[in-house]
């Protein structure tokens, strides 16, 4: 079994996302992968209980807890490694990684970003699309290097922007657009992993 292990730091709409395709495609008898933890780096995360109430095993690795980023991320890579996965997902997590939890999970580590990659990296990302007049933005799944949302594209799906949007509209179109590709892009990471 190739085990899923999801970061979070929010609402985790997307984590529920995925544990919902997970549930409905049989990930498990049909690709022999399942989410098996979701871990997040503040204990406050609504997230944490949507993961509950679904079955999931949950960790909290509180940032503020260490003194420095890679103090940080090396406890939370010990907290992921212990669930042995084949496949790490941020889904929502906040916080900027360091080499140090990277390059162990290097190749099985992806994100979603706000935006269609290389555009627009970062924070705000919305917003600086409809300050630069984009008739379109989207979302965009990516493998994590050490470099901020500059790994190899997965997958993207592009969303129109529409006369009268604004940052919080566009969130909205996006993320449901987001539910559907981090599933779909996670069966393809798995599918590169074991090929
Ligand atoms: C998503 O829009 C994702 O693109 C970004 O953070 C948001 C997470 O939302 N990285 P949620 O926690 O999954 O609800």
């Amino acid at each position: 079994m190739k085990n899923i292990v999801i970061l979070i730091s929010g609402t985790g709409s997307n984590m529920a996302a995925i544990v919902q395709a997970q549930r409905q495609q049989q990930w498990r008898e049909r690709h022999q992968a399942e989410v098996v933890a979701v871990i997040s780096n503040r204990a406050d995360a609504a997230g944490l209980q949507k993961a509950q109430e679904a079955g999931l095993a949950t960790q909290v690795v509180e940032h503020k807890s260490f003194p420095t980023r890679e103090a940080f991320d090396a406890e939370l890579a010990r907290a992921v490694q212990a669930y042995d996965p084949a496949l790490v997902v941020l889904a929502g997590f906040m916080r900027v990684l360091t080499p140090v939890f990277v390059q162990p999970f290097e190749r099985r580590l992806i994100n979603i970003h706000p935006s269609l990659l290389p555009a627009f990296p970062g924070l705000h990302t919305h917003q600086r699309a409809l300050d630069a007049g984009c008739r379109f933005t989207g979302a965009t799944v990516h493998w994590v290097t050490p470099e901020l949302d500059a790994g190899p594209i997965i997958d993207q799906v592009a969303v129109p922007i529409l006369p009268g949007d604004t940052a919080q509209s566009l969130t909205a179109r996006v993320q449901t657009q987001e539910y559907l590709l981090y599933p779909r892009a996670i069966l393809q990471a798995l599918q590169k992993i074991t090929a």
